[in-house]
């Protein structure tokens, strides 16, 4: 397999070890937002919303952008505007071109959700996730055959294929042209928040 190298541009260690998580989400997203005064947001695990609710007043107030979020979640929440339902679902048929930015801020692994985005092949631009590995947690099987280990292979030795999740990520990534990947690691954790792009 012809796997690109993928950088890594932020040390784990480079944010601080006093950041909490939702801070170390907020500063990534921040860094990395698209150079455009209108920014249009597809938040695929919106929950209560709260990481972009912030972004959107501090950006307005410092400098004037305007970013416009259209959230999804499987829960409906009192007060909150949103698509209601699984977000694979809406992915796999939703023109996602108007979109600048897509926000996976998943519990656990964001494979699925990427890899219906990857299907799609109507987004490009920035892509930031949330990527948490339990220890013991199996990876998901779709990653794994991605990357060329059978179903045969992973059933004999699970706890081999279940090892080093963050870098098997990046490795199946890279499978889609995915050649650069920035994350922090928050300190003590198996959380990665990352941000790559899918170019044009
Ligand atoms: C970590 S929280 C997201 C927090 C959010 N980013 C914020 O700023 O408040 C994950 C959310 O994803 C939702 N969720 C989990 N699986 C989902 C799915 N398959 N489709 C849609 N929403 C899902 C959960 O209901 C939960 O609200």
């Amino acid at each position: 397999m012809n796997s690109p190298q993928i950088k890594n541009y932020i040390s784990p260690e480079s944010a601080g070890t006093d950041l909490t998580a939702l801070e170390l989400k907020i500063k990534l997203r921040r860094d990395h937002l698209p150079g455009k005064e209108v920014i249009n947001v597809l938040d695929v695990f919106h929950g209560t919303g709260k990481i972009w609710n912030f972004i959107t007043d501090v950006e307005l107030k410092e400098k004037g952008r305007k970013i416009k979020v259209l959230g999804i979640d499987k829960r409906s929440i009192t007060g909150v505007i949103q698509l209601k339902g699984d977000n694979v679902k809406y992915l796999m048929k939703m023109d996602l071109s108007k979109f600048d930015v897509l926000d996976a801020d998943a519990y656990g692994s964001p494979v699925k959700i990427l890899s219906t985005v990857f299907k799609n092949g109507s987004f490009k631009g920035v892509v930031f996730f949330t990527h948490i590995q339990t220890l013991f947690g199996a990876l998901p099987k779709e990653m794994l055959e991605g990357l060329g280990y059978t179903q045969k292979m992973t059933n004999k030795i699970p706890s081999l294929f279940n090892s080093n999740g963050f870098e098997k990520f990046k490795n199946w990534l890279s499978v889609f042209g995915i050649d650069s990947v920035s994350y922090y690691k928050l300190e003590g954790t198996m959380k990665f928040y990352g941000v790559f792009k899918i170019k044009k």
